[in-house]
């Protein structure tokens, strides 16, 4: 065969983390802080909902934009958790996973060449969904702020770009820091936004994972050209169910639906019915869930200081981002080889994060996994460190 294939999918980088993870399947009996895969089981509620809808024969074509009900309980839990009042159902889409909610959004906003604005570090598979829709990334380097996004950052990015900024993509709590923000840094970023006249697409996926005080939604702070994503996977520990949503401005969400309709159709209707049960779960049900992840966090980051670790104060999600110990003479990406090889633990390297340098000193650990295992990679690190030769 001649014919040349699509060169935006030929030259993509695989995914950095599923590489870096490849890279380990040589050695054997590790212990994995790597993936972002809570540590608990989905809720009891969601599991008998997802049996009675397979039972009941729920196993036809849906609606598009996500079936009646569940819209209904989304809208309902936005309006109860994060104060978003959305006019109607018809302002969200509900979406296979946060990932398949991203390539829509950018599908949508960006045309070839158009620059998306993207705080670093950040979740990386946010850069092949925006090299497959043409986009340009603008990276804008946290790292020289304590790893928060400041109104000042973006100026300086946007005063060099050489393409037409169109959007940001922020992420709080953030993958891979934990960092988020207090209402009145969210409102000077906001009106930062809008000076800009951005299109903020704001990940929010971790926002029930946020462990002082409640999350603050952009979609409060700036309804008309904010697109809020959100979805189940993290909160209610359902990443197999494939449950995520978008929600904004109607006007967009019409457009926006055009390019879920056409890729995905409808998602599995037995799966929304499993769906409408996790979003009518009250927060106090999810709690233990909470309450597990902090204590976590705190054992985990307490560990890290005491190893000389430089850990990002984490106020969410599941992870730290650490910066390694003076003492060690490797690179991120070196260290958590050796680190697997001779220590028999798996952490992925800040590289696989960030395109700016300052990763190659910082390496994320997931603390999503249940305690044991949390406490058996820690131990190992621990023996690991006192065994280096630095
Ligand atoms: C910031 C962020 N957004 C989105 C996702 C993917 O979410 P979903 O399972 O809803 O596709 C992840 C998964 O780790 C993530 O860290």
């Amino acid at each position: 065969m001649t014919q040349p294939l699509n060169p935006l999918v030929t030259e993509l980088e695989p995914d950095r983390i599923l590489t870096f993870r490849k890279s380990l399947s040589n050695y054997s009996d590790l212990v994995y802080l790597t993936f972002g895969e809570p540590g608990f089981a989905s809720p009891k509620a969601v599991k008998e909902a997802t049996k009675k809808a397979i039972d009941d024969d729920r196993s036809h074509y849906g609606n598009s934009q996500g079936e009646l009900a569940l819209r209904q309980a989304a809208l309902a839990y936005l309006k109860d958790r994060y104060q978003l009042n959305y006019p109607s159902i018809d302002n969200l889409i509900m979406t296979a996973g946060v990932t398949e909610g991203i390539q829509a959004i950018f599908k949508t906003l960006l045309t070839a060449g158009d620059g998306l604005l993207i705080p670093d570090p950040a979740y990386g598979s946010y850069f092949a969904a925006l090299s497959l829709a043409g986009g340009v990334a603008l990276p804008i380097n946290t790292a020289k702020a304590d790893f928060k996004l400041t109104p000042a950052l973006v100026d300086e990015v946007i005063a060099s770009a050489t393409v037409p900024v169109r959007a940001i993509l922020f992420n709080y709590p953030n993958n891979p820091t934990g960092v988020s923000y207090s209402l009145a840094e969210l409102q000077a970023l906001a009106d930062c936004f809008e000076r800009h006249d951005l299109w903020v697409i704001s990940d929010e996926i971790y926002a029930e994972l946020t462990y002082e005080g409640h999350h603050q939604s952009m979609g409060k702070l700036l309804p008309e050209r904010s697109i809020v994503v959100n979805g189940l996977s993290k909160s209610h520990a359902m990443t197999g169910y494939r449950l995520g949503l978008i929600a904004g401005p109607l006007a967009l969400i019409e457009e926006i639906q055009k390019v879920h309709g056409s890729s995905v159709f409808s998602l599995p209707t037995f799966v929304q019915d499993g769906a409408v049960a996790a979003f009518k779960m009250d927060r106090d049900e999810l709690a233990y869930m909470i309450d597990g992840y902090r204590e976590r966090r705190d054992f985990a980051k307490k560990e890290l200081e005491e190893l000389g670790f430089e850990v990002v104060s984490p106020k969410g999600a599941f992870y730290l981002y650490a910066k390694l110990p003076d003492k060690v003479n490797l690179d991120a990406q070196d260290f958590a080889l050796d680190l697997a090889k001779n220590g028999g633990v798996a952490i992925i390297p800040g590289t696989a994060f960030s395109l700016f340098d300052e990763a190659k000193r910082y390496v994320r650990l997931s603390y999503a996994a249940d305690m044991a295992t949390l406490k058996a990679g820690l131990a190992r690190l621990k023996k690991y460190l006192a065994k280096r030769k630095d």
